[in-house]
């Protein structure tokens, strides 16, 4: 009697935990998406003042390829120079805010739980474009890193149910961290270490059009401790230094897996050996 007494002492506590939570996720929630939905307006203004900025000095390249007669050479080349340099700068301003929109578009996504529309995908073709996206966002910023990109994808795959814009999101935010991570490695050890990410896709079938579609991405980067692997799904869980990480790609790759498309996230991961995300989904195969 007594037992059965203090284990329900523990459950109801736990209970309280659990509601406790919740109830601070919902209002993390509702206050994120609060500020989330405020900042996308200015930051639409500097995005598109940018744009119109790289117009205008179009046009004032124009205006000096007019006059160009009435310069020196030497003045010539340094206004070209110049508006090489705006022009640049310009256009990286543009790359950051919307980097900063996709993330705020995460945030809202998170909070509200909208889920987009179930398109017939070519899953394999999806997770190429993405895998390489992440591979050339990685070299925009650091083009002296390379890294080895292997792809397994199941030949003549047929189109199959997801919701592309949010799988390739996950696939996105996956490969991102596999980049991170590898590189992470790299600058630890050197010459002798040879940054690889694996991508691998494939479909197995379940009896008539159902299937089960396994999205999985391996890397031989800094891997994780127990501690890290436990939280990795947490909303604003990161271990990256502040500016770098906003502890959001892996809670949100979570819900589009688990909540949008009915499936599941496994992770295996090992220190210094490295990590590998497995989507399994249920899909209908579209004929
Ligand atoms: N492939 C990986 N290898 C090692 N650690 C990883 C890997 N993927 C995720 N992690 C760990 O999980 C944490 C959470 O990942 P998550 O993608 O959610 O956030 P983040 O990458 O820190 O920030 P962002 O919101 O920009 O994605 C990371 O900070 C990192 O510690
Ligand atoms: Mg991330």
């Amino acid at each position: 009697m007594e037992e059965n007494c203090e284990s329900l002492k523990v459950q109801v506590a736990n209970l309280q935990k659990q509601l406790q939570k919740q109830d601070k996720m919902a209002s993390l929630g509702l206050l994120s998406a609060g500020i989330a939905h405020e900042v996308q307006n200015p930051l639409n203004f500097v995005i598109n003042f940018s744009k119109m900025s790289v117009k205008l000095l179009e046009d004032l390249q124009d205006v000096l390829e007019d006059c160009k007669g009435s310069l020196s050479e030497d003045d010539a080349a340094d206004i070209e120079d110049i508006s090489a340099d705006l022009q640049e700068n310009l256009l990286k301003i543009q790359e950051h805010g919307e980097r900063a929109i996709s993330i705020i578009r995460g945030i809202l996504l998170l909070s509200r739980g909208k889920a987009g529309e179930m398109l017939p995908t070519d899953v394999g073709q999806l997770v190429h474009e993405y895998v390489w996206l992440s591979y050339h966002a990685m070299r925009a910023n650091d083009k002296s890193f390379n890294l080895t990109i292997k792809e397994e994808i199941q030949e003549d795959m047929p189109k199959v149910m997801v919701i592309p814009q949010d799988l390739s999101r996950a696939v996105l935010n996956v490969m991102n961290n596999a980049c991170y991570t590898v590189k992470e490695r790299a600058s630890q050890e050197g010459a002798d270490y040879q940054p690889t990410i694996e991508a691998k896709v494939l479909l197995e079938p379940k009896g008539g059009s159902e299937a089960e579609l396994h999205v999985i991405i391996t890397d031989n980067g800094m891997g994780m401790t127990p501690e890290v692997k436990e939280k990795v799904f947490e909303v604003f869980f990161t271990t990256k230094p502040a500016g770098q990480g906003t502890g959001l790609g892996m809670s949100i790759t979570n819900d589009i897996i688990t909540k949008n498309h009915g499936g599941r996230v496994l992770v295996e991961t090992e220190p210094k050996v490295g990590t590998s995300f497995t989507f399994i989904i249920p899909v209908k195969i579209v004929k």
